[in-house]
């Protein structure tokens, strides 16, 4: 029998399959499809002070073994996820789940994780994720994780806001990772995770134009694996902290080269999209290809 159990900040977690935020909602539309207390945890939607209606149509584009995207945080907004989102998962879902929050200030960053640790349902949040490399907005989000003094400022508005473990998540648009990665770990950040999406375009032959009424969006999907492995692993050597890794996975097979590369546990996003049972199939398949390939349990050494 393999043992699929990780430990995530100081919480033990079934396994270390996680659906990244943007690509599993609030959890509870998966639930009409599975049982989806089979994941180790899943990250939320990014939510943001206020609600948020994203940019224009079109905001996705199709490309070669992957997508851009440039929704741009559509979310509620932090009251009404207290309100009706977390409610309505905590019906379905009876694991800690991992809060993404994500702002356009260090204040907001902190007001967003204040409000969640304050309300009626905190139990419920096990991780805070601080996504600090979204492309698709200005003034915010990426601009926060490409400098290592604006990515310490972050941590160091959000770090006293609350006593749950708090996850920086990287951008992979620098030069390089593990400068700001230590940057964030040095301010007291309890994990990092990495990969966000890499900044992409195309163009439409017909109209002449970008496709993305943003003209940019993210590239995320399995084009991306070489290159999120690549991150994970030099930020893997460069920190004590725990790195989550992401950005491509789409098999068992794809999860275990990441927790080889170093990764404490993975995220799984564009697959979700792909085929919404990917996840599902993921942890199923987990055991077996852990003992094909001689893996007992994790950390694998
Ligand atoms: C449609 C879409 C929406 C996303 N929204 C968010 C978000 O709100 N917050 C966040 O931290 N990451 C967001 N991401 C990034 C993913 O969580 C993940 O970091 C990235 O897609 C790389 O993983 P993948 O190649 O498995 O998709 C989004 C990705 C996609 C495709």
């Amino acid at each position: 029998m393999v043992d699929t159990k990780v430990d995530l900040c100081g919480i033990t977690i079934d396994n270390p399959v996680i659906p990244a935020s943007g690509t599993f909602g609030y959890g509870y539309e998966f639930a009409e499809l599975y049982d989806i207390n089979c994941l180790g945890t899943f990250s939320f939607k990014g939510t943001t002070l206020e609600p948020r209606f994203g940019n224009e149509t079109p905001r996705i584009a199709e490309c070669p073994a992957g997508m851009l995207n440039s929704v741009g945080l559509q979310n509620p907004g932090v009251d009404d996820v207290i309100r009706e989102e977390l409610p309505t998962l905590e019906r379905v879902f009876h694991k800690p789940v991992m809060a993404n929050v994500s702002g356009f200030s260090t204040d907001e960053y902190a007001e967003v994780i204040r409000r969640l640790d304050r309300s009626r349902m905190a139990d419920m949040i096990g991780w805070y994720e601080v996504n600090i490399s979204c492309p698709n907005v200005h003034g915010g989000g990426m601009s926060f994780g490409t400098d290592p003094k604006m990515a310490a400022s972050v941590v160091k508005a959000v770090r006293w806001t609350t006593d749950k473990p708090i996850i920086i998540k990287l951008s992979p648009n620098v030069t390089d990772i593990t400068e700001i990665a230590i940057a964030c770990e040095t301010e007291g950040a309890d994990a990092v995770s990495l990969i966000n999406t890499l900044m992409g375009m195309r163009f439409d032959l017909r109209t002449r134009k970008p496709i993305l009424a943003n003209v940019t969006g993210g590239l995320s999907g399995p084009a991306v694996f070489p290159v999120a492995l690549r991150m994970v692993y030099q930020t893997a050597k460069a920190v004590r902290i725990p790195v989550i890794g992401m950005g491509g996975v789409s098999s068992a097979e794809d999860v275990l080269e990441m927790m080889m590369a170093g990764a404490a546990a993975v995220e799984v996003g564009a697959a979700n999209l792909v085929d919404p049972y990917a996840s599902q199939k993921i942890v199923r398949d987990l055991p077996e290809t852990m003992k094909k390939f001689g893996i007992e349990a994790f950390p694998v050494v």
